[in-house]
């Protein structure tokens, strides 16, 4: 866990993102989770972008950051 996002050049098409913030591959889901009862954010990227992914665990837009790890 980090107090800020993961900022990733990401490429079209679908992703797990880690929620349990147990993953060695952070933002992505590694299966860290087996277990703990909390799996993944999966989302569909419609293009290649850059996306901001909640780093701090606060966000009320998960996976994505929105601005919670600052106030
Ligand atoms: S990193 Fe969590 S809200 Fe920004």
């Amino acid at each position: 866990m980090q107090n800020k996002p993961y900022i990733v050049n990401e490429t079209a098409g679908t992703k797990a993102y880690c929620q349990c913030h147990k993953s060695q591959n952070m933002p992505y889901c590694d299966g860290a989770h087996k277990g703990s009862g909390v799996g993944p954010s999966v989302v569909e990227v419609t293009e290649d972008k850059t996306v901001a992914v909640c780093g701090c665990g606060k966000t009320q837009s998960a996976p994505f950051c929105d601005g919670a790890h600052s106030r």
